[in-house]
């Protein structure tokens, strides 16, 4: 990986591993996978589906196009990719037993009629299992790029991007959940960090892939520019270990059913 920006599978290997066994695939689900991106646990979840399927949905066409050259370069036959949008999605009703997601769940206009989209596709007693990010303030990741970014005072014009953090509060969750026809809404803490790169060249390449960095980056005057673009080397520097810049974080694994 050195020389590499990390990747979104790589930033999230140990968030992928605790998604993989909380959501305990069967050989004979079938497996929906929200906001499936270049669908790294789409692919995982038909693996572990051996006389199942998994189809995974992103609103991206481009992350759609890569993942599907992914699980043709897998020899996966069992996964099927979509392009849409989950709140109004066509989904087939009652037809899956598992409905998982990576981070792909908090960028919803209308999350009631997005999770209610994914309630009615699944069977009775259908799982929902998720994984979101706790709120910003709970992660060294978020809090040390936005210092960064924000040292030089506010940048008019950029744009914030998509905010990750709208499912950090359980009790707003739980709301949600409720009210798009989930019961047995329950939240586990996870304490796992992430990764941003095998070293600080490699992890700041990733941070400026970023929206909100990009932004900033590209509207201050180049003096200015080059400034914040230090205080992210810092912050990364200060954070790299013999293997790599990680930054601790904190999410939930949510997990929900349809009711029987
Ligand atoms: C943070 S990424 C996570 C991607 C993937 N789950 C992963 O772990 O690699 C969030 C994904 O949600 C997708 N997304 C956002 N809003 C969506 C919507 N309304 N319907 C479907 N996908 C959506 C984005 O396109 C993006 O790929």
């Amino acid at each position: 990986m050195t020389g590499l920006a990390a990747g979104y599978d790589a930033e999230l290997r140990r968030h992928n591993e605790l998604l993989r066994r909380a959501a305990g695939v069967r050989p004979d689900d079938h497996v929906l996978d929200i906001g499936c991106g270049t669908g790294q646990t789409t692919r995982q979840a038909a693996r572990a589906a051996t006389a199942g399927s998994a189809l995974g949905v992103d609103v991206s066409a481009p992350a759609i196009t890569r993942a599907r050259e992914l699980a043709r370069a897998d020899g996966l036959h069992n996964v099927t990719f979509e392009q849409g949008d989950v709140q109004v999605h066509p989904f087939p009703p009652e037809c899956f037993d598992l409905a998982i997601s990576r981070f792909g769940t908090m960028f919803f206009a209308d999350p009631v009629a997005a999770f209610g989209a994914v309630g009615r596709a699944l069977r009775p007693a259908g799982r929902l299992v998720m994984v979101v990010w706790q709120a910003a303030e709970r992660n060294e990741w978020a809090v040390a790029i936005r210092r960064a970014l924000d040292a030089e005072g506010p940048v008019a014009g950029a744009a914030a991007g998509p905010d990750p953090f709208t499912l950090a509060d359980p009790s707003t969750v739980r709301e949600i959940l409720h009210a798009a026809g989930f019961s047995g809404v329950a939240f586990d803490d996870v304490r796992e960090p992430v990764y941003y790169g095998a070293d600080v060249n490699a992890a700041l390449a990733w941070v400026r892939g970023f929206t909100r960095t990009a932004e900033v980056l590209q509207r201050l005057e180049p003096a200015a520019a080059a400034r914040v673009e230090e205080r992210l080397r810092r912050a990364l520097a200060e954070r790299l270990r013999d293997d790599g810049v990680w930054f601790t974080s904190r999410a939930w694994i949510v997990s929900a059913r349809r009711p029987g």
